[in-house]
């Protein structure tokens, strides 16, 4: 992909902050058609309009969904996928922490829901949009947290044992790298499909966690790097990671290795499988 034959378009979702806010402004500066999704209208006007006004470029929208929630999600993939017939790169980066075991409205664990039912949940819905565009891409924002996770196939949701909030985050991000492979897979030659680690980045990750927890990571988010400089990272693989390493993981922008555990082609199968499963019975 070059990033000069504008405009195309891409559907960034989590836009309203962090990572994702500063990824649409970047693609809004090279001159993209940027699509945003998060649950707040009032945040997302905010974004359109700083976007807009710091990129020169009016084409920037938002659309509002709890990407927790599978139907709201299938919802709005199906909405934008009538507005946007064609849609050249999907980013998966709404995501985050939950330091309390609760369950969506559907019944999910929210961790679980958000971080992994919806990316899997929108990429479903825009696959024939995506399929549309000659070349097209799917990243989805893990993280380097997941190193060290060991997923329990029969315990995606954390009902097993006393609920650890990082652990169970840990799991989820596990969860974007193995499905990013087994994605893959099943793509057409036009579509290729990445998962990356943006580094440690300064955003609102964790604000609504419990306080010691959310004042750890304050302190940590010191030194963290800005989202300006993880976008770059995020711009890099969507824009030029090679389509034949489709399936593969990046840390901040460069290719990298991620966990044996997130190598497990048997795994990413199986996950890929239960997660179709539990997605239908929401229909
Ligand atoms: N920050 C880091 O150091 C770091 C490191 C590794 C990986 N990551 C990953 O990077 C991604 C982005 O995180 P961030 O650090 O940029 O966090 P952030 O600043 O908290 O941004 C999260 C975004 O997701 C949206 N969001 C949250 N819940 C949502 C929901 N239920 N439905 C729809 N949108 C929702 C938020 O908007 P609304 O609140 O308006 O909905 C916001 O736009 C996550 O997947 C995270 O796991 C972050």
């Amino acid at each position: 992909m070059s990033e000069n034959t504008t405009p195309r378009l891409a559907i960034i979702s989590g836009c309203t902050s962090g990572i994702g806010f500063a990824t649409a402004l970047g693609l809004a500066r090279l001159g993209w058609h940027v699509v945003g999704i998060a649950r707040s209208p009032s945040r997302g006007q905010r974004m359109t309009e700083v976007v807009r006004a710091q990129s020169g470029n009016p084409h920037v929208s938002f659309h509002a969904a709890d990407l927790s929630l599978v139907r709201e999600t299938q919802a709005i993939g199906r909405r934008l996928r009538a507005l946007y017939p064609q849609v050249d790169l999907l980013i998966n980066n709404a995501g985050g922490i939950f330091t309390k075991r609760t369950e969506t409205a559907e019944g999910f664990e929210t961790t679980f829901a958000l971080n992994h039912l919806g990316y899997q949940t929108l990429t479903g819905e825009l696959i024939p949009a995506l399929a549309a565009a000659p070349a097209a891409r799917i990243v989805n924002v893990a993280s380097a947290a997941h190193h060290g996770a060991i997923l329990q196939l029969d315990d995606l949701q954390a009902m097993q044992g006393r609920y650890h909030g990082w652990r169970q985050y840990q799991h989820t991000k596990l969860m974007n790298v193995l499905f990013t492979r087994a994605l893959a897979a099943r793509l057409p030659a036009t579509m290729q499909t990445y998962g990356l680690h943006p580094g440690f980045v300064a955003t609102q990750f964790g604000s609504s966690a419990a306080a010691p927890w959310r004042w750890l990571l304050r302190a940590m988010m010191l030194v963290a790097l800005r989202p300006a400089d993880a976008a770059r990272g995020v711009l890099t693989v969507a824009l030029h990671a090679p389509p034949a390493l489709s399936g593969s993981y990046y840390d901040r922008g460069r290719l990298a290795t991620p966990s044996p555990e997130a190598q497990r082609d048997d795994l990413a199968e199986a996950l890929w499988q239960q997660t179709e499963a539990l997605i239908a019975q929401v229909i």
